[in-house]
C-alpha cells in the first residue's frame, strides 16, 4: 500500500507550544504515594522522592505537570498540605473513596517538580470551595511576601514565590460525578469571580476554564457557550478531556478514535470563536487539552478496591501495543491543531493511567505509551507543517472512512531538522511512504525509529520490555536541492519517527 505526503517549508500550521507535552499528577491511587513518593525505597532521596522515577520523567522532558487533580481537587483543602507534616490532617477523599494523608502538599510537590525539571500547572477547588480559597492559594504560591498567605509560605521555609503561571479554574465541573458539580451558568459565575480575584492577586497568571469532560456529554457545546459567556474576557484557555478504550475489541475502530479527538478540538475552537464574535472581542481563547489518554483496562479491577484505604492501586491500566498506536495518533492530532492547542497533559504520569509504573520497594518501568510520548516530546518541537496526505482509507464502525496513514511533520529551524511522526493503521501491510520535500535545500535521513509488535496485545512489565523502539534501515532520499523525495516503509500497525537533518535552507 502506498501513501504520499508533501512538505514545504512555507506551509505551516503554527509553532508548537512546548506545554503540549505536559502531564498530570493527581492525588489518586499510587500516583503520589508509592509513585513519585516512597520514603524508605532504596532509590528515595532525602525527601522521600524516588530518584529512579525522576530519571524516567526527566528522560521524557516533561515541560509542565498539572496538580493536584482531577476530581480530587474539587474536595481539596490546599491548606491541609502545608506546614509541619506531623500536624496535617488525614481526610476522606470523596472523589475516589480513599484516605488522603496530606504528607505531600504544595511545597513537597514543588520540590519534586524542580528535581524533575518541570513546571507546575495548578488547579483550584471550585467544587466545595470558591473564589476565597482560590485567591489565597495564588497569594500563597505567587506573592513575594508581606501579606498573611505569602508570609505563611515563607514561614514554611519557601522564601521565594513559585510564580506559577498556569491555573485551572476547577476540574470537570460539568460532570455529575464531580464533588459539587454545577450547571454551566453556576460554574460560569463562580469561575468568573474566582478568575477576577486570582488575577487581581497576580495579574501575570493565565487561567483555564473547564470545558466539557468529554465530547459525548449531553451538555457538550451548550456548556462551553454558556460558561464562556460569563468568563470569556477573564480566561485564556478552555479545557478539553478525552479518554479512549477498546471495550469491543475492534482494533480498526479503536485506531480511528483520534478522528473524534480532532473533531472535538475543532468544535471547541469554533465555540470559542462564536463567543468571541458575539462579544465583538479581539481576544482569542485557546485550548488546554489537559487530560488525554487510553483508559479502560483497569475499569473492572477498580470496582473491587476496598474503600477508604490509602494509596490503593486505582486506574492502573497496563498498556499494550495498540494503545501505544492510539497514543501516537492522539499526539499527532494535538500537533495538527497546534494553532489552537497550547497546553496538553497526558493523564497521568505515574502508576495512574500512566507511562511510568513503579513496584513498591522495587523497580520502575516504562509502559508501551511511554515511547510515543517521549518521541513527541523530544523531537516534536518547532513549526508544525501543513502537509497534505494522499492514501487509502478503510471503513470503520464509528468513524466511516479512516485514512490508513496518520501523520504530521515539524520543522525545527534551530536544529535544522525535520521530524515526521506517522502511524500506519494498516494491520497487515507495509505502508510505502513517499514524501515530497520542498524549500529546505539539502536534506538527509538521520534515523527511522519504529515501535511495533506483531502482537497488538503485547505489554511491558517490570521484568520484560516487549514493546520498545528499534531503528529501521532502508529509507532513502533522492533529488536535487530544490526538491527531495523520501521513500520509506512503515511496518504494519506501527508508530514511526523519521528524522531528517542537515537542512541547508
Ligand atoms: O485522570 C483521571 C480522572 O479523569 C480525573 O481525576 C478526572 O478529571 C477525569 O475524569
Amino acid at each position: 500500500m502506498k501513501a504520499t505526503l508533501t512538505l514545504h517549508r512555507e506551509f505551516s500550521i503554527g509553532e508548537t507550544d512546548k506545554r503540549i507535552y505536559g502531564s498530570f499528577i493527581e492525588h489518586l491511587g499510587r500516583a503520589v504515594y508509592k509513585g513519585i513518593h516512597e520514603p524508605g525505597h532504596p532509590e528515595a532521596d532525602e525527601l522521600g522522592f524516588r530518584k529512579d522515577v525522576i530519571k524516567l520523567v526527566k528522560d521524557l522532558d516533561v515541560p509542565i505537570v498539572r496538580y493536584p487533580g482531577g476530581n480530587f481537587v474539587s474536595g481539596y483543602n490546599w491548606e491541609d498540605g502545608v506546614g509541619p507534616v506531623e500536624a496535617r490532617p488525614v481526610r476522606l477523599d470523596l472523589a475516589w473513596g480513599t484516605k488522603e494523608s496530606n504528607k505531600v502538599g504544595i511545597n513537597e510537590f514543588a520540590r519534586w517538580a524542580k528535581k524533575a525539571g518541570t513546571d507546575v500547572m495548578m488547579a483550584v477547588n471550585l467544587g466545595t470551595r470558591g473564589p476565597d480559597s482560590a485567591r489565597n492559594i495564588v497569594e500563597y504560591c505567587n506573592f513575594p511576601g508581606g501579606s498573611y498567605w505569602s508570609d505563611l509560605r515563607r514561614s514554611h521555609g519557601v522564601a521565594e514565590p513559585y510564580g506559577y503561571k498556569l491555573w485551572c479554574l476547577g476540574n470537570e465541573m460539568d460532570g455529575p460525578w464531580q464533588i459539587c458539580h454545577r450547571t454551566a451558568g453556576e460554574y460560569g459565575r463562580v469561575a468568573a469571580e474566582a478568575a477576577k480575584v486570582m488575577k487581581w492577586t497576580d495579574p501575570s497568571i493565565e487561567l483555564v476554564a473547564c470545558g466539557s469532560s468529554n465530547a459525548r456529554m449531553p451538555t457538550f457545546g451548550s456548556w462551553e457557550a454558556e460558561m464562556l459567556d460569563h468568563v470569556y474576557d477573564l480566561v485564556d484557555y478552555v479545557s478539553l478531556h478525552i479518554y479512549f478504550g477498546n471495550h469491543e475489541g475492534d482494533t480498526p475502530n479503536f485506531l480511528a478514535r483520534s478522528l473524534e479527538m480532532d473533531t472535538f478540538i475543532k468544535t471547541v475552537a469554533g465555540i470559542c470563536d462564536l463567543v468571541k464574535a458575539r462579544k465583538n472581542s479581539r481576544k482569542t481563547v485557546n485550548l488546554s487539552f489537559d487530560e488525554w489518554n487510553v483508559w479502560y483496562h483497569s475499569n473492572t479491577a477498580d470496582q473491587k478496591i476496598e474503600k477508604w484505604t490509602e494509596a490503593p492501586s486505582l486506574l492502573e491500566d497496563i498498556y499494550n501495543m495498540e494503545d501505544a498506536l492510539v497514543a501516537g495518533t492522539m499526539l499527532i492530532t494535538l500537533l495538527k491543531n497546534a494553532d489552537r492547542v497550547k497546553v496538553a497533559c497526558l493523564a497521568q504520569l505515574v502508576n495512574v493511567i500512566a507511562p511510568i509504573m513503579t513496584v513498591p520497594g522495587g523497580p520502575s518501568w516504562r509502559q508501551t505509551i511511554y515511547y510515543p510520548y517521549m518521541d513527541a516530546s523530544l523531537y516534536g518541537r518547532g513549526t508544525v507543517l501543513r502537509c497534505p496526505v494522499k492514501c487509502d482509507f478503510y471503513d470503520s464502525k464509528e468513524y466511516g472512512d479512516v485514512p490508513y496513514l496518520e501523520t504530521v511533520a515539524l520543522h525545527n529551524e534551530e536544529k535544522k531538522e525535520i521530524t515526521i511522526f506517522a502511524v500506519n493503521r494498516n494491520l497487515r501491510e507495509n505502508l510505502e511512504l513517499e514524501a515530497l520535500i520542498a524549500g529546505f535545500g539539502e536534506v538527509r535521513l538521520l534515523e527511522h525509529r519504529v515501535l511495533c509488535n506483531a502482537d497488538l496485545h503485547a505489554v511491558n512489565s517490570a521484568t520484560e520490555e516487549k514493546v520498545k523502539p528499534a531503528l529501521q534501515s532502508g529509507g532513502k532520499i533522492e533529488g536535487n536541492s530544490g526538491s527531495k523525495k523520501l521513500e520509506i516503509a512503515l511496518p504494519p500497525a506501527s508508530w514511526n519517527v523519521i528524522r531528517l537533518g542537515g537542512i541547508s535552507n
